[in-house]
Protein backbone atom coordinates (compact mmCIF):
# COMPACT_ATOMS: atom_id res chain seq x y z
CA UNK A 1 0.00 0.00 0.00
CA UNK A 2 2.05 3.29 -0.87
CA UNK A 3 -0.61 5.12 1.44
CA UNK A 4 2.16 4.30 4.24
CA UNK A 5 4.57 5.82 1.99
CA UNK A 6 2.58 8.85 2.28
CA UNK A 7 1.98 8.95 5.73
CA UNK A 8 5.52 8.37 6.67
CA UNK A 9 6.19 11.61 4.22
CA UNK A 10 3.75 13.11 6.57
CA UNK A 11 5.19 11.78 9.60
CA UNK A 12 8.45 13.21 8.69
CA UNK A 13 7.10 16.67 7.43
CA UNK A 14 7.94 17.84 10.82
CA UNK A 15 4.24 18.88 11.38
CA UNK A 16 3.69 19.16 14.82
CA UNK A 17 -0.14 17.35 14.97
CA UNK A 18 -1.73 15.18 12.13
CA UNK A 19 -5.39 14.77 11.97
CA UNK A 20 -6.48 11.42 10.14
CA UNK A 21 -10.32 11.09 10.17
CA UNK A 22 -11.29 7.51 9.68
CA UNK A 23 -13.32 4.65 10.66
CA UNK A 24 -10.23 2.05 10.12
CA UNK A 25 -8.38 2.80 13.13
CA UNK A 26 -6.65 -0.54 13.81
CA UNK A 27 -5.46 -0.52 10.00
CA UNK A 28 -3.99 3.52 10.49
CA UNK A 29 -2.11 1.76 14.13
CA UNK A 30 -0.60 -1.29 12.28
CA UNK A 31 1.07 0.91 9.26
CA UNK A 32 2.29 3.31 11.89
CA UNK A 33 3.75 0.14 13.55
CA UNK A 34 5.39 -1.16 10.73
CA UNK A 35 7.00 2.25 9.52
CA UNK A 36 9.40 2.03 12.82
CA UNK A 37 10.68 5.80 11.33
CA UNK A 38 14.08 6.87 12.43
CA UNK A 39 14.87 9.51 15.09
CA UNK A 40 18.88 8.94 13.91
CA UNK A 41 21.24 6.64 12.32
CA UNK A 42 20.68 4.42 15.57
CA UNK A 43 17.53 4.53 16.95
CA UNK A 44 14.13 4.30 16.23
CA UNK A 45 11.18 6.66 17.32
CA UNK A 46 9.02 5.40 20.21
CA UNK A 47 5.67 5.09 18.82
CA UNK A 48 2.89 5.88 21.67
CA UNK A 49 -0.91 5.18 21.40
CA UNK A 50 -2.97 7.08 24.31
CA UNK A 51 -6.84 5.91 24.87
CA UNK A 52 -8.94 7.15 27.42
CA UNK A 53 -9.63 3.63 29.12
CA UNK A 54 -5.53 2.46 28.80
CA UNK A 55 -4.04 5.49 29.00
CA UNK A 56 -0.65 5.97 27.12
CA UNK A 57 1.04 2.52 25.85
CA UNK A 58 4.05 2.11 24.13
CA UNK A 59 3.76 -0.12 21.00
CA UNK A 60 7.05 -0.02 19.27
CA UNK A 61 8.39 -2.23 21.87
CA UNK A 62 5.73 -4.31 24.13
CA UNK A 63 4.91 -2.31 26.94
CA UNK A 64 2.32 -1.93 29.63
CA UNK A 65 -0.39 0.59 29.49
CA UNK A 66 0.64 3.67 32.12
CA UNK A 67 -3.52 3.69 32.87
CA UNK A 68 -2.49 6.81 35.35
CA UNK A 69 -2.71 8.35 32.56
CA UNK A 70 -5.82 7.66 31.17
CA UNK A 71 -7.03 11.22 32.05
CA UNK A 72 -6.70 13.19 28.88
CA UNK A 73 -4.58 16.29 30.86
CA UNK A 74 -2.52 13.95 32.64
CA UNK A 75 -1.72 12.57 29.33
CA UNK A 76 -1.04 15.77 27.99
CA UNK A 77 0.73 17.06 30.78
CA UNK A 78 3.15 13.72 30.59
CA UNK A 79 3.65 14.33 26.77
CA UNK A 80 4.34 17.74 27.57
CA UNK A 81 6.97 16.80 30.10
CA UNK A 82 8.85 13.99 28.26
CA UNK A 83 12.26 15.82 27.21
CA UNK A 84 12.69 12.79 23.96
CA UNK A 85 11.19 12.81 20.42
CA UNK A 86 8.41 10.65 20.12
CA UNK A 87 4.91 9.90 18.01
CA UNK A 88 1.93 10.25 20.12
CA UNK A 89 -1.48 8.98 18.58
CA UNK A 90 -4.44 10.13 20.50
CA UNK A 91 -7.25 7.47 19.78
CA UNK A 92 -10.66 9.47 19.66
CA UNK A 93 -9.63 12.55 21.69
CA UNK A 94 -11.42 14.84 19.44
CA UNK A 95 -14.91 15.14 22.57
CA UNK A 96 -11.33 16.80 24.61
CA UNK A 97 -10.57 19.11 22.07
CA UNK A 98 -13.38 21.22 23.66
CA UNK A 99 -10.93 22.28 26.56
CA UNK A 100 -9.16 24.90 27.04
CA UNK A 101 -7.03 23.34 28.99
CA UNK A 102 -6.22 20.88 26.44
CA UNK A 103 -5.78 22.86 23.76
CA UNK A 104 -3.38 25.39 25.43
CA UNK A 105 -1.58 21.79 26.59
CA UNK A 106 -1.36 21.24 23.09
CA UNK A 107 0.01 24.63 21.70
CA UNK A 108 2.70 24.44 24.21
CA UNK A 109 3.96 21.28 22.78
CA UNK A 110 3.96 22.19 18.97
CA UNK A 111 5.49 25.24 20.12
CA UNK A 112 8.52 23.79 21.68
CA UNK A 113 8.31 21.39 18.63
CA UNK A 114 11.67 22.52 17.71
CA UNK A 115 13.64 21.89 20.89
CA UNK A 116 11.88 18.48 21.51
CA UNK A 117 9.29 16.76 18.19
CA UNK A 118 7.16 15.07 19.94
CA UNK A 119 4.62 14.92 17.18
CA UNK A 120 0.70 14.16 17.90
CA UNK A 121 -1.88 12.00 15.70
CA UNK A 122 -5.11 12.75 16.17
CA UNK A 123 -6.97 9.74 14.93
CA UNK A 124 -11.11 9.75 15.05
CA UNK A 125 -13.78 9.39 12.68
CA UNK A 126 -13.82 12.88 12.95
CA UNK A 127 -11.90 15.71 14.29
CA UNK A 128 -12.34 19.36 14.26
CA UNK A 129 -9.11 21.16 15.06
CA UNK A 130 -9.62 24.25 17.25
CA UNK A 131 -8.62 27.43 15.67
CA UNK A 132 -5.89 27.81 17.91
CA UNK A 133 -4.06 24.46 16.56
CA UNK A 134 -5.04 24.82 12.90
CA UNK A 135 -1.57 26.35 12.11
CA UNK A 136 0.69 23.30 13.47
CA UNK A 137 -1.99 20.90 12.03
CA UNK A 138 -1.64 18.83 8.97
CA UNK A 139 -4.54 16.34 7.65
CA UNK A 140 -3.93 12.82 6.50
CA UNK A 141 -6.52 11.81 3.49
CA UNK A 142 -7.10 8.13 3.75
CA UNK A 143 -7.41 7.00 0.39
CA UNK A 144 -9.80 4.02 -0.04
CA UNK A 145 -8.93 0.21 -1.54
CA UNK A 146 -8.44 0.68 -5.45
CA UNK A 147 -9.78 -2.06 -8.19
CA UNK A 148 -6.81 -4.24 -7.74
CA UNK A 149 -6.70 -3.89 -3.61
CA UNK A 150 -10.58 -4.99 -3.56
CA UNK A 151 -9.82 -7.80 -6.03
CA UNK A 152 -7.13 -8.48 -3.50
CA UNK A 153 -10.05 -8.40 -0.81
CA UNK A 154 -12.41 -10.59 -2.61
CA UNK A 155 -9.61 -13.38 -3.83
CA UNK A 156 -8.54 -13.30 0.05
CA UNK A 157 -12.00 -13.92 1.47
CA UNK A 158 -12.89 -16.70 -1.06
CA UNK A 159 -9.76 -18.28 -0.30
CA UNK A 160 -10.88 -18.27 3.82
CA UNK A 161 -13.92 -19.47 3.36
CA UNK A 162 -12.58 -22.37 1.04
CA UNK A 163 -10.50 -23.32 3.31
CA UNK A 164 -13.18 -23.02 6.30
CA UNK A 165 -15.14 -25.51 4.14
CA UNK A 166 -12.61 -28.38 3.08
CA UNK A 167 -13.58 -30.12 -0.45
CA UNK A 168 -15.32 -27.24 -1.62
CA UNK A 169 -14.84 -23.73 -3.96
CA UNK A 170 -16.51 -20.87 -4.32
CA UNK A 171 -18.66 -20.72 -7.13
CA UNK A 172 -18.11 -17.36 -9.34
CA UNK A 173 -20.02 -16.37 -11.65
CA UNK A 174 -17.63 -13.80 -13.40
CA UNK A 175 -19.80 -10.84 -14.50
CA UNK A 176 -21.49 -10.90 -10.79
CA UNK A 177 -17.33 -10.86 -9.71
CA UNK A 178 -16.54 -7.59 -11.59
CA UNK A 179 -19.66 -5.92 -10.88
CA UNK A 180 -19.04 -6.84 -7.09
CA UNK A 181 -15.34 -5.62 -7.02
CA UNK A 182 -16.76 -2.86 -8.90
CA UNK A 183 -19.73 -1.66 -6.41
CA UNK A 184 -17.73 -2.01 -3.34
CA UNK A 185 -15.76 1.17 -4.63
CA UNK A 186 -15.94 3.75 -2.02
CA UNK A 187 -15.91 1.95 1.21
CA UNK A 188 -12.98 1.72 3.69
CA UNK A 189 -11.09 -1.23 3.63
CA UNK A 190 -13.04 -2.69 7.09
CA UNK A 191 -16.43 -2.07 5.46
CA UNK A 192 -15.00 -3.76 2.28
CA UNK A 193 -14.04 -6.85 4.03
CA UNK A 194 -17.42 -6.56 5.84
CA UNK A 195 -19.62 -6.27 2.47
CA UNK A 196 -17.37 -8.95 0.72
CA UNK A 197 -17.31 -11.37 3.52
CA UNK A 198 -21.04 -11.09 3.95
CA UNK A 199 -21.38 -11.78 0.16
CA UNK A 200 -19.21 -14.79 0.23
CA UNK A 201 -20.03 -16.38 3.49
CA UNK A 202 -23.58 -16.46 3.17
CA UNK A 203 -23.57 -19.64 0.89
CA UNK A 204 -20.10 -19.75 -0.74
CA UNK A 205 -21.25 -18.17 -4.12
CA UNK A 206 -20.61 -14.96 -5.35
CA UNK A 207 -23.57 -14.51 -8.45
CA UNK A 208 -26.06 -11.89 -8.89
CA UNK A 209 -27.85 -12.33 -5.84
CA UNK A 210 -24.89 -10.87 -3.77
CA UNK A 211 -25.37 -7.32 -5.62
CA UNK A 212 -29.06 -5.86 -4.42
CA UNK A 213 -27.37 -6.44 -0.52
CA UNK A 214 -23.99 -4.99 -0.90
CA UNK A 215 -25.72 -2.04 -2.58
CA UNK A 216 -28.09 -1.95 -0.22
CA UNK A 217 -25.80 -2.11 2.59
CA UNK A 218 -23.23 -0.01 1.22
CA UNK A 219 -25.75 2.93 1.37
CA UNK A 220 -26.75 2.29 4.54
CA UNK A 221 -23.23 3.11 5.41
CA UNK A 222 -22.91 5.92 3.88
CA UNK A 223 -25.78 7.85 4.06
CA UNK A 224 -25.77 9.94 7.29
CA UNK A 225 -27.25 12.81 6.96
CA UNK A 226 -30.82 11.02 5.85
CA UNK A 227 -32.14 13.31 3.41
CA UNK A 228 -31.11 10.46 0.56
CA UNK A 229 -33.64 7.35 0.71
CA UNK A 230 -32.92 4.49 -0.98
CA UNK A 231 -35.94 3.02 -2.81
CA UNK A 232 -36.28 -0.30 -3.06
CA UNK A 233 -39.38 -0.77 -5.44
CA UNK A 234 -37.63 0.44 -9.05
CA UNK A 235 -40.82 -0.22 -11.55
CA UNK A 236 -40.67 -1.57 -15.16
CA UNK A 237 -41.15 0.25 -18.33
CA UNK A 238 -44.21 -2.35 -18.70
CA UNK A 239 -45.55 -0.93 -15.56
CA UNK A 240 -45.31 2.62 -17.03
CA UNK A 241 -48.31 2.84 -19.65
CA UNK A 242 -47.30 5.59 -23.01
CA UNK A 243 -44.21 7.65 -22.94
CA UNK A 244 -42.92 5.93 -25.79
CA UNK A 245 -40.97 8.77 -26.60
CA UNK A 246 -39.39 8.53 -23.64
CA UNK A 247 -38.98 5.10 -23.33
CA UNK A 248 -37.19 4.94 -26.87
CA UNK A 249 -35.26 7.72 -25.58
CA UNK A 250 -34.11 6.11 -22.26
CA UNK A 251 -33.27 2.53 -24.32
CA UNK A 252 -30.84 4.19 -26.81
CA UNK A 253 -28.49 5.80 -23.66
CA UNK A 254 -28.77 2.59 -21.95
CA UNK A 255 -25.82 0.81 -23.20
CA UNK A 256 -23.51 4.51 -22.80
CA UNK A 257 -24.86 4.97 -18.97
CA UNK A 258 -23.86 1.30 -18.48
CA UNK A 259 -20.58 1.75 -20.00
CA UNK A 260 -21.00 -0.75 -22.38
CA UNK A 261 -18.57 -1.54 -25.36
CA UNK A 262 -18.17 0.67 -28.43
CA UNK A 263 -20.01 4.15 -27.03
CA UNK A 264 -16.95 6.04 -25.78
CA UNK A 265 -17.66 8.38 -28.46
CA UNK A 266 -20.97 9.47 -27.11
CA UNK A 267 -21.84 11.84 -24.17
CA UNK A 268 -22.55 10.34 -21.11
CA UNK A 269 -26.41 11.07 -20.19
CA UNK A 270 -26.74 13.08 -17.66
CA UNK A 271 -29.94 13.15 -16.40
CA UNK A 272 -33.37 14.40 -17.31
CA UNK A 273 -37.17 16.40 -15.96
CA UNK A 274 -40.16 15.33 -16.19
CA UNK A 275 -42.86 17.78 -16.11
CA UNK A 276 -46.64 18.11 -17.13
CA UNK A 277 -49.98 17.61 -15.80
CA UNK A 278 -50.13 15.84 -11.93
CA UNK A 279 -51.28 12.07 -11.79
CA UNK A 280 -49.74 11.11 -14.91
CA UNK A 281 -47.14 9.10 -14.01
CA UNK A 282 -43.78 10.97 -13.74
CA UNK A 283 -42.80 9.76 -10.63
CA UNK A 284 -43.40 6.37 -12.04
CA UNK A 285 -41.79 6.90 -15.07
CA UNK A 286 -38.58 8.16 -12.96
CA UNK A 287 -38.80 4.76 -10.86
CA UNK A 288 -38.85 2.89 -14.04
CA UNK A 289 -36.15 4.78 -15.32
CA UNK A 290 -33.72 2.97 -11.97
CA UNK A 291 -35.38 -0.11 -13.49
CA UNK A 292 -34.39 0.45 -17.22
CA UNK A 293 -30.59 1.10 -16.24
CA UNK A 294 -30.63 -1.70 -13.98
CA UNK A 295 -28.85 0.43 -11.40
CA UNK A 296 -30.03 1.52 -7.64
CA UNK A 297 -32.67 4.13 -6.85
CA UNK A 298 -31.70 6.68 -5.11
CA UNK A 299 -34.16 9.29 -3.71
CA UNK A 300 -33.14 13.07 -2.74
CA UNK A 301 -35.82 14.81 -0.46
CA UNK A 302 -35.13 18.35 -1.38
CA UNK A 303 -38.04 19.61 1.09
CA UNK A 304 -35.82 17.87 3.90
CA UNK A 305 -32.59 19.57 3.24
CA UNK A 306 -33.57 22.50 4.92
CA UNK A 307 -32.25 23.80 8.09
CA UNK A 308 -32.29 25.98 10.42
CA UNK A 309 -28.04 26.22 10.93
CA UNK A 310 -26.57 28.28 8.75
CA UNK A 311 -24.52 26.39 5.89
CA UNK A 312 -26.20 23.33 7.02
CA UNK A 313 -28.22 23.00 4.12
CA UNK A 314 -25.90 23.03 1.78
CA UNK A 315 -23.35 20.74 3.99
CA UNK A 316 -26.13 18.05 3.41
CA UNK A 317 -26.97 18.35 0.09
CA UNK A 318 -23.23 18.10 -0.72
CA UNK A 319 -23.02 14.90 1.49
CA UNK A 320 -25.79 13.26 -0.32
CA UNK A 321 -24.48 14.13 -4.05
CA UNK A 322 -21.28 12.46 -2.65
CA UNK A 323 -23.41 9.38 -1.43
CA UNK A 324 -24.73 9.05 -4.50
CA UNK A 325 -21.73 9.36 -6.35
CA UNK A 326 -19.90 7.01 -4.70
CA UNK A 327 -22.94 4.79 -5.12
CA UNK A 328 -23.01 5.28 -8.84
CA UNK A 329 -23.44 3.82 -11.01
CA UNK A 330 -26.86 4.90 -10.10
CA UNK A 331 -30.26 7.48 -10.97
CA UNK A 332 -31.11 10.31 -8.46
CA UNK A 333 -34.78 10.70 -8.36
CA UNK A 334 -35.69 14.60 -6.97
CA UNK A 335 -38.77 13.99 -6.76
CA UNK A 336 -41.14 17.44 -6.66
CA UNK A 337 -37.77 19.67 -7.12
CA UNK A 338 -39.60 23.10 -7.23
CA UNK A 339 -40.64 22.08 -3.42
CA UNK A 340 -37.32 22.40 -2.16
CA UNK A 341 -36.89 25.15 -4.72
CA UNK A 342 -39.21 27.47 -5.22
CA UNK A 343 -40.66 30.39 -3.26
CA UNK A 344 -39.39 29.70 -0.04
CA UNK A 345 -39.71 33.36 0.89
CA UNK A 346 -37.23 34.68 3.70
CA UNK A 347 -34.68 32.10 2.74
CA UNK A 348 -33.54 32.81 -0.81
CA UNK A 349 -30.11 32.95 -0.07
CA UNK A 350 -30.51 29.10 0.98
CA UNK A 351 -32.30 28.43 -1.96
CA UNK A 352 -30.03 30.12 -4.06
CA UNK A 353 -26.77 28.76 -2.76
CA UNK A 354 -28.77 24.78 -2.55
CA UNK A 355 -29.96 25.81 -6.54
CA UNK A 356 -25.78 26.66 -7.16
CA UNK A 357 -24.77 23.67 -5.24
CA UNK A 358 -26.65 21.13 -7.17
CA UNK A 359 -25.87 22.68 -10.51
CA UNK A 360 -22.01 22.75 -9.98
CA UNK A 361 -22.42 19.31 -9.25
CA UNK A 362 -24.29 18.54 -12.05
CA UNK A 363 -22.15 20.20 -14.19
CA UNK A 364 -18.77 18.59 -13.47
CA UNK A 365 -20.09 15.10 -12.33
CA UNK A 366 -17.86 12.47 -13.78
CA UNK A 367 -19.59 9.36 -12.35
CA UNK A 368 -22.34 7.58 -13.55
CA UNK A 369 -25.37 9.37 -11.53
CA UNK A 370 -28.27 9.87 -13.90
CA UNK A 371 -30.40 12.59 -12.78
CA UNK A 372 -34.35 12.54 -13.31
CA UNK A 373 -36.26 15.43 -11.52
CA UNK A 374 -39.84 15.77 -11.58
CA UNK A 375 -41.79 18.94 -11.33
CA UNK A 376 -46.08 19.41 -11.08
CA UNK A 377 -45.39 22.91 -11.16
CA UNK A 378 -42.47 23.99 -13.70
CA UNK A 379 -43.34 27.77 -14.04
CA UNK A 380 -42.21 28.20 -10.62
CA UNK A 381 -39.19 27.12 -10.83
CA UNK A 382 -35.93 28.78 -11.23
CA UNK A 383 -35.18 29.62 -14.81
CA UNK A 384 -31.43 28.78 -14.28
CA UNK A 385 -32.70 24.99 -13.88
CA UNK A 386 -34.63 24.76 -17.04
CA UNK A 387 -32.04 26.78 -19.28
CA UNK A 388 -30.83 24.81 -21.88
CA UNK A 389 -27.65 22.26 -21.02
CA UNK A 390 -28.60 21.98 -17.64
CA UNK A 391 -30.71 18.57 -18.22
CA UNK A 392 -30.00 16.36 -21.84
CA UNK A 393 -33.97 16.79 -22.10
CA UNK A 394 -37.01 18.34 -20.96
CA UNK A 395 -40.54 15.92 -20.76
CA UNK A 396 -43.90 17.47 -20.77
CA UNK A 397 -46.22 14.42 -19.31
CA UNK A 398 -50.03 15.10 -20.68
CA UNK A 399 -53.16 13.46 -20.05
CA UNK A 400 -52.77 10.28 -21.52
CA UNK A 401 -54.68 9.80 -25.00
CA UNK A 402 -57.01 7.40 -25.95
CA UNK A 403 -54.93 4.58 -26.78
CA UNK A 404 -52.52 5.12 -23.84
CA UNK A 405 -55.63 5.08 -21.89
CA UNK A 406 -56.11 1.60 -23.00
CA UNK A 407 -53.04 0.92 -21.87
CA UNK A 408 -52.50 2.09 -18.55
CA UNK A 409 -56.27 0.53 -17.94
CA UNK A 410 -54.76 -2.63 -18.83
CA UNK A 411 -51.94 -2.25 -16.80
CA UNK A 412 -53.65 -1.71 -13.79
CA UNK A 413 -56.47 -4.39 -14.54
CA UNK A 414 -53.54 -6.87 -14.95
CA UNK A 415 -51.94 -5.72 -11.60
CA UNK A 416 -54.92 -6.40 -9.80
CA UNK A 417 -55.01 -10.40 -11.32
CA UNK A 418 -58.28 -9.40 -13.87
CA UNK A 419 -58.13 -11.10 -16.80
CA UNK A 420 -58.29 -8.67 -19.70
CA UNK A 421 -60.47 -10.16 -22.08
CA UNK A 422 -63.24 -9.92 -19.99
CA UNK A 423 -63.55 -6.41 -20.48
CA UNK A 424 -64.41 -3.59 -22.96
CA UNK A 425 -61.59 -1.73 -23.02
CA UNK A 426 -61.70 0.50 -26.34
CA UNK A 427 -64.94 1.64 -24.21
CA UNK A 428 -63.71 2.23 -20.94
CA UNK A 429 -60.38 4.01 -22.03
CA UNK A 430 -63.40 6.13 -24.66
CA UNK A 431 -65.33 6.87 -21.45
CA UNK A 432 -62.00 8.33 -19.35
CA UNK A 433 -61.35 10.52 -21.59
CA UNK A 434 -59.72 13.59 -19.60
CA UNK A 435 -58.64 11.23 -17.03
CA UNK A 436 -55.19 10.74 -15.44
CA UNK A 437 -53.20 7.27 -14.94
CA UNK A 438 -53.53 8.02 -11.15
CA UNK A 439 -57.79 8.73 -12.00
CA UNK A 440 -57.99 5.52 -14.36
CA UNK A 441 -56.14 3.30 -11.57
CA UNK A 442 -58.45 4.98 -9.15
CA UNK A 443 -61.58 3.82 -10.87
CA UNK A 444 -60.68 0.36 -11.17
CA UNK A 445 -59.42 0.17 -7.41
CA UNK A 446 -63.18 1.64 -6.64
CA UNK A 447 -64.93 -0.42 -8.99
CA UNK A 448 -63.13 -3.29 -7.35
CA UNK A 449 -64.34 -2.27 -4.06
CA UNK A 450 -68.09 -2.28 -5.10
CA UNK A 451 -67.82 -5.68 -6.91
CA UNK A 452 -66.73 -6.85 -4.00
CA UNK A 453 -68.98 -5.22 -1.96
CA UNK A 454 -72.18 -6.18 -4.15
CA UNK A 455 -70.25 -10.37 -4.48
CA UNK A 456 -69.86 -9.93 -7.82
CA UNK A 457 -67.05 -10.01 -10.52
CA UNK A 458 -65.29 -6.64 -11.48
CA UNK A 459 -67.05 -5.63 -15.25
CA UNK A 460 -67.15 -3.01 -17.31
CA UNK A 461 -70.22 -1.89 -16.29
CA UNK A 462 -68.96 -1.25 -12.60
CA UNK A 463 -65.76 0.58 -14.18
CA UNK A 464 -68.33 2.40 -16.03
CA UNK A 465 -70.32 3.63 -13.05
CA UNK A 466 -67.04 5.07 -11.17
CA UNK A 467 -66.27 6.46 -14.21
CA UNK A 468 -69.71 8.38 -14.88
CA UNK A 469 -68.97 9.54 -10.52
CA UNK A 470 -65.36 11.09 -11.30
CA UNK A 471 -64.74 14.54 -12.20
CA UNK A 472 -61.51 14.51 -13.57
CA UNK A 473 -58.77 17.06 -12.31
CA UNK A 474 -58.65 18.03 -16.52
CA UNK A 475 -61.77 19.61 -15.68
CA UNK A 476 -61.49 21.10 -12.51
CA UNK A 477 -58.37 22.06 -12.96
CA UNK A 478 -58.78 22.82 -16.84
CA UNK A 479 -57.06 26.68 -16.82
CA UNK A 480 -54.19 25.32 -15.12
CA UNK A 481 -53.65 22.54 -17.41
CA UNK A 482 -53.72 24.60 -20.12
CA UNK A 483 -50.99 26.96 -19.07
CA UNK A 484 -48.75 24.69 -18.11
CA UNK A 485 -48.80 23.48 -21.84
CA UNK A 486 -48.11 26.78 -23.31
CA UNK A 487 -45.44 27.04 -20.85
CA UNK A 488 -44.22 23.80 -22.13
CA UNK A 489 -44.76 24.78 -25.80
CA UNK A 490 -41.69 25.11 -27.37
CA UNK A 491 -39.52 24.34 -24.07
CA UNK A 492 -40.05 21.29 -23.90
CA UNK A 493 -40.83 17.86 -25.61
CA UNK A 494 -43.52 15.45 -25.57
CA UNK A 495 -42.88 12.50 -23.68
CA UNK A 496 -45.24 10.47 -25.61
N1 LIG B 1 -48.71 6.41 -17.47
C1 LIG B 1 -49.07 5.63 -16.43
N2 LIG B 1 -49.02 4.28 -16.54
C2 LIG B 1 -49.38 3.49 -15.51
N3 LIG B 1 -49.81 3.96 -14.34
C3 LIG B 1 -49.89 5.29 -14.15
C4 LIG B 1 -49.53 6.19 -15.20
N4 LIG B 1 -49.71 7.43 -14.74
C5 LIG B 1 -50.15 7.33 -13.47
N5 LIG B 1 -50.27 6.03 -13.11
C6 LIG B 1 -50.71 5.51 -11.79
O1 LIG B 1 -50.95 6.61 -10.94
C7 LIG B 1 -50.04 6.62 -9.85
C8 LIG B 1 -49.62 8.04 -9.53
O2 LIG B 1 -48.86 8.57 -10.59
P1 LIG B 1 -47.52 9.41 -10.36
O3 LIG B 1 -46.42 8.73 -11.05
O4 LIG B 1 -47.35 9.66 -8.90
O5 LIG B 1 -47.90 10.76 -11.09
P2 LIG B 1 -47.16 12.15 -11.04
O6 LIG B 1 -45.84 11.95 -10.42
O7 LIG B 1 -47.07 12.56 -12.47
O8 LIG B 1 -48.05 13.05 -10.26
C9 LIG B 1 -48.89 5.76 -10.29
O9 LIG B 1 -48.26 5.18 -9.19
C10 LIG B 1 -49.59 4.72 -11.16
O10 LIG B 1 -50.13 3.70 -10.38
MG1 LIG C 1 -45.27 12.59 -8.55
Amino acid sequence: MDQSHDLEVLLRSRTPIIVIETHDEARILETLQSMAIRASADAYLPLFRWTVTDGLQRLDIALEPQTINAEPTDALRHIRAVTKPGIYVLLDFHPFLDDPVHVRLLKDICMQYREVPRQIVLLSHEVKLPDELEAYGARFDMALPSETERQAIVERLANEWANENPGAQVRVDPRAHAMLVHNLAGLTYRDTERLARNAIFVDGVIDKSDLPDVMQAKYELLNRSGTLHFEYDTARFSDVGGMDRLKSWLSQRRPVFRGERDTAHLDAPKGILLTGVQGCGKSLAAKATAGVFGVPLLRLDFGALYDKYHGETERKLRESLKTADVMAPCVLWIDEIEKGLAGRGGETGTTQRVLGTFLTWMAEKQRPVFVVATANDITSLPPELVRKGRFDEIFFVDLPRLRVRASILAIHLSNRGQSLSNFDIEALAGAMKGFSGAEIEQAVVSALYAAHAAGLALSTELILEEVTQTRPLSVVMRERIEALRQWADGRTVPSD
